[in-house]
């Protein structure tokens, strides 16, 4: 290493500009590429930061051109050199275009074998070998612009939340389970036999403890970890930012968290957001958009058709209104979808329980549907009223359980808008969905279970509720949504011992198991509790939202598979036996590798 022994590097490859001409600079970085001209060889020296070109010319230095012959792709090397104008071959492409560095001195500090993919901003290689390769795969600017933008905002959050007065506090990793939804990640105890931590869900329980111990306005950026189906906004760990406040109503969560956002889409992209954001109720987004996390750059909004549909001779509509059911409709401004489009529409909804999907496109004279010869010309044009139906306009209904009609027609919409390009881009769509319901039963299991997690406060006139008729109980719950997908969440808590004690009762947690689980914080309850709550950003879904990535995969550096796997270190894997042995776990005989 006598070469950076001598020489210190004076930029790094993207930095050099035509203000530079006639320096001599010192760069390091990787070869991106390599042309040999006969004579002058061409190699884009590549960092983090960008690419320079530099070139070896055999009667400037002959032993650097020598040097030069044996680089390849991915080999790292320094070199040091005087900056030139490229005069008219300018590449206008590359913020360094206008410069090349005529190489004086190199040395190449180790060689790398052929990548098994190209370093190159667009590939279509096979996730799975990405995976595989991760140091390579992260080499590609894609996914390093990905992560200096996930480095901004952590910047950015930590210096907004410290200025509002927060406290960057930390939890435990190896903890007691937090209920929020998924399975727990459980690690054996060595000097406890039998016994188990579990990896935080998220650090809910620890936060509302430090309101009882005093710590008004908490935050933490902060790993969370659920065994969960995964899907490509999911990952089994992935990252919060956390935070937690006394003495407030859901207002003053907004306007924190409207604050950052408007702050990180400043600094990370230059655009003002406008808040405070719009704000919709869970029933509203429920019954116009099929989904608590609306996306609302486009329309196609759901209509209700139920009050018209009872007595038509079209025999699944009139009997899912007799047996209780909705129907309900979207109707596709313009129709631009071609036959085969609207047969292959079926199978999206029935993904979601609906049996079926009807349709009429409305032509000049009349409708053209399978469902037509069925609903006589008053009714049609009732309906026609009803959803705005113009001619060659397409119009969709589902007929089922209002649950299954909502699912199937929110789905539709997503599909519709995403196959007729109605989406547009750099739109950004914030929304609060506010009220919702604080317990969902599940028929399944016989019970309720909570919406949000337990520790949510009902709606404080919705108390009685909690032993007369859970479904009536509204949380004092909100969810930050941005563009159809679910940013955040968060409520206002349960200080109240008593009602924390109520809502386990109607989970179904008898007093020993609740006291077990949650007794350390029923009884911090009862030490002097202040009114509180708080949210948690998915900051992976920001990253995500913010680089225009489309899957979570690509702003985590080390991510899991669908199948939440390791590919690079191979984890989760077996372990030596004697391992097993001091955590006093033996593992059941199975077929799996
Ligand atoms: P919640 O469970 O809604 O709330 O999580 C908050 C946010 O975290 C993100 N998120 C995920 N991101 C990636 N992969 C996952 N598997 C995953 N699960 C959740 C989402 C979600 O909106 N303790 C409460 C917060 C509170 O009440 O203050 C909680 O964890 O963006
Ligand atoms: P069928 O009577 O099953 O031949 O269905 C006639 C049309 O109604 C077909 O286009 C089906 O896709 C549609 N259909 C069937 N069930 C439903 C339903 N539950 N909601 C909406 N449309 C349906």
């Amino acid at each position: 290493m006598e070469f950076m022994k001598s020489l210190k590097r004076s930029h790094r490859c993207g930095a050099l500009r035509a203000a530079q001409v006639g320096e001599e600079v010192v760069l390091f970085g990787w070869v991106h590429s390599r042309r040999d001209h006969g004579g002058v060889i061409f190699v884009d020296l590549r960092d983090r930061d960008g690419l320079t070109q530099v070139f070896f010319d055999p009667t400037i230095s002959a032993e650097a051109h020598a040097l030069a012959e044996q680089m390849r792709s991915e080999f790292v090397v320094g070199i040091r050199g005087i900056v030139r104008s490229r005069g008219t071959n300018v590449n206008p492409k590359l913020p360094t275009g206008e410069i090349e560095v005529e190489v004086r001195q190199a040395t190449i500090f180790n060689a790398a074998k052929t990548p098994p993919f190209p370093i190159k901003d667009s590939i279509d290689t096979n996730e799975d070998l990405r995976l595989k390769y991760r140091y390579l795969d992260l080499r590609r600017k894609p996914l390093q612009d990905a992560l200096i933008t996930r480095s901004a905002i952590n910047g950015i959050t930590r210096n907004y939340l410290l200025e509002h007065a927060f406290l960057e506090l930390e939890t435990p990793i190896l903890t007691k389970a937090t209920p929020e939804g998924a399975r727990d990640y459980l690690v054996p105890s060595r000097v406890h036999p039998g016994e188990f931590y579990a990896l935080p869900q998220s650090p809910q329980l620890f936060k509302q403890i430090f309101m009882v111990a005093g710590y008004d306005r908490y935050f933490q950026i902060c790993r969370c970890f659920r065994d969960e189906d995964l899907r490509a906004d999911r990952q089994p760990e992935f990252t919060q930012i956390d935070l937690e406040m006394s003495f407030i109503e859901p207002e003053d969560v907004f306007e924190i968290v409207e604050g950052l956002l408007k702050r990180i889409w400043k600094q990370v992209k230059g655009v003002d957001i406008t808040t405070p954001f719009e704000r919709m109720s869970y029933a509203t987004a429920m019954s116009k958009y099929g989904s608590d996390k609306p996306d609302l750059r486009f329309g196609l909004e759901i209509e209700d058709v139920s009050d018209l549909v009872g007595d038509v001779d079209f025999g699944v509509f009139k009997d899912t209104i007799a047996a209780g059911g909705k129907v309900k409709a979207i109707r596709l401004p313009g129709g631009a979808l071609s036959r085969a489009q609207i047969d292959a529409l079926p199978e999206v909804v029935k993904t979601y329980g609906a049996k079926g999907l009807a349709w009429v496109r409305r032509k000049a004279e009349g409708w053209q549907s399978p469902i037509a010869k069925f609903i006589n010309e008053a009714t049609q044009a009732t309906i026609a009223a009803r959803v705005g139906l113009e001619v060659e306009d397409l119009v969709f209904f589902v007929a089922d359980r209002e649950k299954v009609v909502h699912d199937a027609l929110g789905a539709l919409r997503l599909h519709l808008a995403k196959t007729c390009d109605l989406i547009p881009k750099d739109t950004y769509r914030f929304l609060w969905v506010t009220e919702f319901p604080a317990f969902e039963y599940d028929e399944k299991e016989g019970r309720w279970f909570s919406m949000h997690h337990p520790f949510t406060s009902p709606r404080l006139d919705h108390v009685d509720y909690l032993t007369t008729d859970p479904s009536k109980v509204y949380a004092r719950a909100y969810d930050v949504v941005l563009n159809g997908i679910e940013l955040g969440g968060g409520s206002i808590r349960i200080h109240d011992t008593a009602v924390q004690q109520k809502v386990f009762d109607l989970l179904g947690l008898s007093p020993e198991e609740s006291q077990l689980k949650f007794g350390f914080l029923l009884e911090a309850l009862t030490y002097g509790t202040p009114p509180h709550g708080g949210i948690a950003l998915g900051m992976d879904r920001l990253v995500m939202l913010l680089s225009g990535s489309d899957s979570i995969r690509d702003v985590i550096a080390f991510p899991k598979t669908q199948k939440a796997t390791d590919l690079m270190t191979t984890a989760p894997s077996r372990v030596d036996p004697k391992q097993l042995d001091e955590v006093h776990i033996r593992v059941k005989a199975t077929t799996s590798t």
